[in-house]
């Protein structure tokens, strides 16, 4: 439990806020408080007492100043799409919104680089830096309504990360105002850089608990020109997970490979009304394997190849998506699959992860578990980075968070993932759910030099507390 008992806020510090960020942009009208209560996890409404929409890092650093004195809790939130509660006000106090810090500042095409605040939506700067011919890859499924400053609180991944890597490998530098109301920035705008303690790195997916980004240095590469999806049903879901690593192992990298399992599939095709991908009864799971580069004709082979390597597995008929609405019709299906699943009763979206070649381990273990304790589950994911998304469900439990059947069924699952090498979290964070997970994942010193840090950073506990772990005394 948080040791800290927080002040609640009074008139006067309303008043201050007012002058700060002005009268506009304080809200405590039921509407805002509900509106920000929630975000994509699960059903959890927490209300904060007042809602901020500050424009700037100097607004931002009045407002912790005084909230750091006082002893109130502040809440940091990017656009809310997250799913792990990282960005509910739990403990009430003020939410952050960087809503209005939403300006792409600079795209350097000299150094192929972009600054950019906090509140710009992700795929918003994808297209923006895509019209100069750059590429910023790291693409949440949300990335059409995500801010990039959440994107880097969470160190998000998406379908990309498997031949490009997550957020942290394109975070240069960064501004942020310390929970004592300084500015720092955290490095510097270069490729390589061996000053000090890697303090970038560190606020990268920190979760909004050490600081609140206010710019973003961001490295871009050149847009590859050409891009082919196929689909490949399988008969047998561990064998989809077995031809995952098989891909790599014979020298191929995908720029995605995601993996959709039927049952996910046929509650994602009613949700979004789509027959783009058959439902047959004999497919277990489908593998979405996309390639990408310069050269079509290279790509063209290489598709050919990875087709004729899954001849070894008991596959369907492979289906090639031939231009760009197709494409995009198959992405949606699995783009929206979470809010899908989510509509009909499964919990949190669990974000296992684990070796690539231990997927088929995992798939094995997670359907185990359901049969074991007759929960309803279903996989999708970024099978490329063996990162499975797994959801329960059991009628009559709303909520995983909180309730102990589900997280005792949580618990044997992430000790399989550890067992297999893997961990609790690869791109949604630890947040506010998966909290009482952490044990399995680091060992009680680790734990207290992640608490230590904290405690560096934010002495007074006031910045996004509660979250990753409670502070001990
Ligand atoms: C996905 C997100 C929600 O993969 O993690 O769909
Ligand atoms: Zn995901």
């Amino acid at each position: 439990m948080e040791t800290a008992a927080y002040a609640l806020l009074t008139a006067r510090e309303i008043g201050t806020f007012k002058n700060i960020v002005g009268e506009d942009y304080v809200f405590m009208d039921d509407e805002s408080l509900d509106i920000y209560a929630h975000d994509e996890t699960e059903n959890l409404h927490y209300r904060p007492e007042v809602v901020l929409k500050p424009r700037t890092a100097e607004e931002i650093s009045a407002i912790l100043k005084i909230c750091n004195e006082k002893n109130i809790p502040v809440t940091p939130r990017g656009a809310g799409t997250g799913v792990s509660g990282g960005a509910l006000p739990h403990l009430g106090g003020v939410i952050l919104s960087t809503e209005r810090m939403n300006t792409i500042l600079e795209i350097d095409e000299r150094n192929l680089q972009v600054t950019t605040e906090p509140g710009v939506i992700t795929e918003v700067l994808q297209d923006a830096v895509k019209e100069k011919n750059l590429f910023y890859p790291p693409d949440p499924s949300s990335r059409g309504s995500c801010f990039i400053g959440g994107n880097i609180a969470e160190n998000s991944g998406g379908p990309k990360a498997v031949k490009y890597g997550v957020v942290k490998d394109y975070v240069l530098n960064l501004e942020v105002v310390l929970p004592t109301g300084e500015i720092i920035w955290t490095g510097s705008n270069v490729i390589k850089n061996a000053t000090g303690y890697n303090l970038t790195q560190l606020i990268v997916g920190s979760e909004g608990t050490l600081g609140v980004v206010t710019k973003i240095v961001l490295r871009l590469i050149p847009l590859p020109q050409f891009d082919l999806l196929m689909l490949v049903p399988f008969r047998n879901l561990e064998q989809a997970g077995e031809a995952v690593s098989a891909i790599f192992r014979a020298g191929f990298v995908p720029s995605a490979m995601e993996l959709v399992e039927i049952n996910a599939l046929k509650i994602v095709s009613k949700f979004v009304d789509s027959n783009a991908i058959p439902i047959t009864d004999d497919t277990a799971a489908h593998l979405i394997i996309e390639v990408d580069g310069n050269n079509r004709d290279v790509l063209m082979q290489e598709m050919e190849a990875i087709g004729n390597l899954l001849t070894q597995y008991d596959i369907g008929e492979i289906y090639f998506a031939d231009d760009a609405q197709q494409k995009a019709e198959l992405w949606k299906l699995r783009r929206r699959a979470a809010e899908a699943v989510k509509m009909i009763g499964y919990t949190i979206e669990e974000d296992t992860v684990v070796p690539r070649a231990e997927l088929p381990a995992l798939i094995k273990g997670v359907k185990e578990l359901a049969v074991k304790h007759d929960f309803d589950v279903v996989c999708y994911g970024h099978a490329g980075d063996g990162n499975l998304h797994v959801r329960i469900r059991k009628e009559g439990i709303p909520n995983s968070h909180g309730n102990a059947e589900m997280t005792e069924v949580l618990r044997e699952l992430f000790k399989l993932v550890k067992q297999l090498g893997g961990t609790i979290s690869a791109e949604h964070g630890i947040g506010l759910i998966q909290k009482p997970y952490m044990d399995i994942a680091f060992n009680d010193p680790a734990l207290r030099l992640m608490r230590e840090i904290k405690k560096v950073f934010d002495p007074n506990n006031i910045l996004n507390p509660g979250k990753i772990f409670d502070l001990k005394n």
